[in-house]
């Protein structure tokens, strides 16, 4: 058996012979493929990527079908029982675990990066007192490259590495001082003595205890959480995260790109959405009626379906697990019995056993962050915190991967060609 295709044109009767590579055929060589010599090559029309690789990856695997994710080879399920965010955050950038210096080096740094110019807070309360939180974090992290241009020293790995840790420790103070702001409460600065989950929820919740002590369980299903969303390799921001950074600019604007691709509902925005949704539902009498609306295409059961996930979501398993956990603290979100009754409906109908479509990560996860009392403006934060290390392992990727070349897709055109343009002037008159 030969690894290669072969694809004989009609328009010329001419066959070609396409080298197929790790399950793969190059878009150049498809590009050989012309009706004549001069004319255009053939390309490949692939709205959403839905088949098109973008790039070699050494950071996540996912098996869809099986329900499989691991972080550089580790399963996901192990990640969260045994690991923390920070250990997973530098497996993920440095493609190893850490040994104990490696770990306290890492901790080390972030712990002591968590501190933002104070200028940002400036910057931060010009906001409106309505501003989404994941405008605030796009922006202020986006703005975070005016004071760290050094940052766009993309090619010194030394440099890298400084914007990586300043990124991820500052972006729960960043994210933190968004929900503060919306609340109208002063902002909390970091506290160093605290896990950098731990601290978070500090910087989110401390008022005028001279510490603030999160309870142990909470910090721990926080964590899990982080960990969950780490990576998820060629998703919608991810993709965003390596488009922008291949036109070599600094990390920042790059992850500031990502940080705008998770808040739309169809990505990050899921979580906010089902607890809308659930919300609007509100009883379970009402969700047949509901899952005919979705049926009948007026409206989508916001929290499932996956473009990758076609059995399960392995995230979602865990969350359901890590559920029990935060209600045993917070007692029972009344919304969870909507949840699982929709969850129980859903499974059994056709329409969504045809087009597998099951829970995925964003289902049970806004229910964990009402029991911890967030906002659901402020899900969609909590998601990019925890996907930032992520971000930034395939940012570092990108940018020392000889084959990668700036972004730039074709398109099938469409439009009018060669009109003579009539000045306004005549045209009105
Ligand atoms: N509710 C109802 N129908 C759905 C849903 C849903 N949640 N998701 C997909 N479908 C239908 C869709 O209408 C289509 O039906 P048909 O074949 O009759 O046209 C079929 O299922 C295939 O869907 P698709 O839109 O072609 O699938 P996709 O891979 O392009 O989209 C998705 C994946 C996640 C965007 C989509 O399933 C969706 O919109 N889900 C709801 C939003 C959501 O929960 N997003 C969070 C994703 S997980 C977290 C993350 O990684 O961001």
């Amino acid at each position: 058996m030969t690894d290669s295709l072969t694809v004989r044109d009609n328009r010329t009767g001419q066959e070609y012979d396409v080298p197929i590579l790790d399950g793969t055929i190059k878009a150049a060589d498809v590009g050989k493929i012309r009706t004549a010599e001069g004319e255009p090559g053939l390309a490949v029309y692939d709205p959403g990527f839905v088949n098109t690789a973008s790039c070699r990856s050494a950071v996540t695997f996912i098996d869809g079908d099986k329900g499989i994710l691991e972080y550089r080879g580790y399963p996901i399920e192990q990640l969260a029982e045994k690991s923390n965010f920070l250990e997973v955050a530098y497996l993920l950038v440095h493609g190893t675990l850490p040994t104990q210096a490696e770990h306290e080096a890492w901790v080390h740094e972030i712990t002591y990066h968590t501190f933002v110019h104070e200028n940002v807070k400036t910057f931060m309360q010009g906001f409106r007192y309505d501003a989404h939180p994941m405008g605030m974090l796009m922006a202020s992290v986006g703005a975070l490259s005016t004071f760290y241009p050094d940052a766009r020293n993309i090619s010194d790995a030394d440099n890298r590495h400084m914007q990586i840790v300043r990124m991820i420790a500052k972006m729960p103070t960043l994210g933190a001082w968004a929900y503060r702001h919306a609340q109208g409460k002063p902002y909390v600065y970091p506290d160093n003595d605290l896990s950098y989950t731990a601290n978070f929820l500090s910087m989110l919740f401390k008022m005028s205890e001279s510490k603030f002590e999160a309870d142990p369980r909470l910090v721990k299903a926080l964590d899990v959480l982080f960990i969950l969303h780490a990576d998820h390799e060629q998703n919608c921001s991810t993709n965003a995260v390596r488009s922008v950074g291949s036109s070599q600019v600094d990390p920042y604007s790059a992850v500031s790109a990502g940080v705008g691709a998770l808040f739309g509902p169809l990505h990050g925005g899921a979580n906010e959405a089902v607890l809308r949704m659930l919300r609007r539902i509100g009883s379970k009498e009402n969700i047949p009626a509901f899952i005919e609306g979705v049926k009948n295409g007026n409206e989508k059961l916001m929290g499932f379906g996956h473009r990758v996930y076609k059995n399960f979501d392995p995230r979602a398993t865990i969350i359901k697990k890590a559920c029990e956990d935060v209600f045993e603290v917070t007692g029972v979100n009344p919304l969870l019995a909507i949840a699982q009754e929709l969850e129980k409906i859903a499974l059994e109908d056709e329409y969504f056993i045809k087009r597998k479509l099951y829970p995925n990560v964003d289902f049970y996860s806004g229910l964990i962050y009402e029991a911890f009392q967030f906002p659901p403006e402020m899900f969609t934060v909590l998601f990019a915190i925890g996907r930032t290390p992520g971000w930034l392992a395939q940012w570092v990727e990108l940018v020392q991967d000889k084959e990668q070349k700036i972004a730039r897709p074709k398109q099938i055109y469409t439009g009018d060609r060669t009109l003579d343009f009539v000045p306004a002037s005549e045209r009105w008159a």
